[in-house]
């Protein structure tokens, strides 16, 4: 066992090109790969899965080679990886790429508990690499053009909608953790303040895990948040909008249509104009920003803070649900998130 080659046409990147690795060649890792494979100044060493037919999907796809363990990846020498193992594997396989001097960008959730969060933060800070989360929704243009019509702003009130059908393949994780974690972080980063009240409603009306969640917030500075998420909708539909004193802003995240609404008059009269939204594919603007940070060592534009910040209150959801208490488990410990 160990590596394969594949195809004839591999890239030869620049010499001075980062080299990268990609962990995991699920859904989120052969996209990784397929992105850093054509990114300029990346040099993709390859990427890593246990299962075969993975490991020949994500080669066909970003045409690269594939490794079968981590340590014939570490053997080949990478500067910087992408983590899109399971989610219960994030703690472990950070920790023993941080311990070799490795930057990591870590899919979201940032780990399974709060703790292993803090320890993976911990270990990056005093080996002194770059930890960045995969929070992608913030390079999605359209959540990028909401920010900027909001900066300044005194914001009032944040609603989001993120629902869609049953994904294909369960794991094993409920649309809190899967879906409303995105929406937790939009909150805080749009904000730019800490959640300090949280208001959640869960029920499982056909998975075993909540399939619908209906999370109320206040933030430090004041401002009212409304997560609707669930798995139980015949079509995606990704909305937010925000109320600030002067104005009203609503975007799509998927058609990517950001509209405001300003110059409120005492007669009800008010404008209303589209924003202008650009085009960048979100995950190959936030694989950009991890390989800039990583040379400049500069901050990461989603921190491991703000990773953990984020599970904090998504696991504070599951655990102050008010569902009623014969349908919540009877688990004992940190409750732990795996997908
Ligand atoms: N940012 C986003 O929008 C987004 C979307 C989906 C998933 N995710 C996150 O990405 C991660 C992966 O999710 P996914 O949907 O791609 O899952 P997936 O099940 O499709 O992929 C996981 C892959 O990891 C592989 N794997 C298992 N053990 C491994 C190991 N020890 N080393 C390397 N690879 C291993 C599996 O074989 C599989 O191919 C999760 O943390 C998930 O929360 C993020």
């Amino acid at each position: 066992m160990g590596s394969r080659e594949f195809g004839s046409g591999l890239k030869s990147a620049p010499k001075d090109a980062l080299r990268v690795g990609v962990i995991g060649a699920g859904v989120m890792g052969s996209n990784h790969a397929r992105v850093l494979a054509g990114l300029p100044d990346s040099n993709l060493v390859g990427v890593v899965d246990p299962v075969e037919a993975h490991r020949t999907r994500a080669s066909e796809l970003a045409n690269c080679r594939t490794f079968d363990t981590l340590e014939v990846l570490l053997a080949e020498g990478v500067e910087a990886v992408t983590i899109a193992a399971p989610t219960h594997l994030h703690h472990e396989i950070a920790l023993h790429c941080i311990a070799r001097k490795i930057h990591v960008l870590v899919e979201k959730p940032i780990a399974s508990t709060v703790e292993e969060g803090r320890e993976i933060v911990e270990a990056a800070r005093r080996a002194g690499v770059t930890l960045m989360i995969g929070h992608v929704e913030r390079f999605n243009p359209a959540v990028a053009a909401i920010k900027q019509a909001i900066t300044g702003e005194d914001i009032l009130s944040i609603a989001i909608t993120r629902v869609g059908p049953f994904p294909p393949r369960m794991s094993n994780v409920g649309v809190v953790i899967d879906l409303a974690v995105h929406d937790i972080d939009l909150i805080r980063w749009f904000t730019e303040s800490d959640i300090v009240e949280v208001q959640p409603q869960l029920s499982s009306a056909v998975a075993e895990r909540e399939d619908i969640a209906l999370l109320q917030f206040r933030t430090a500075s004041g401002v009212l948040a409304h997560i609707n998420t669930n798995w139980l909708t015949p079509f995606k539909a990704r909305n937010v909008t925000v109320a600030t004193r002067r104005k009203y802003v609503m975007g799509d995240l998927l058609t990517r249509q950001v509209t405001e609404c300003f110059g409120f008059k005492p007669d009800g009269s008010y404008s209303m104009r589209h924003l202008p939204v650009g085009h960048d594919e979100p995950l190959r603007a936030e694989l950009i920003a991890f390989l800039d940070a990583v040379r400049s060592s500069g901050a990461p534009a989603v921190t491991g803070d703000e990773g953990v910040a984020s599970l904090e209150i998504a696991t504070r959801c599951l655990e102050t649900s008010a569902r009623p208490a014969a349908a919540r488990s009877a688990r004992k410990g940190p409750r732990r998130v795996v997908g």
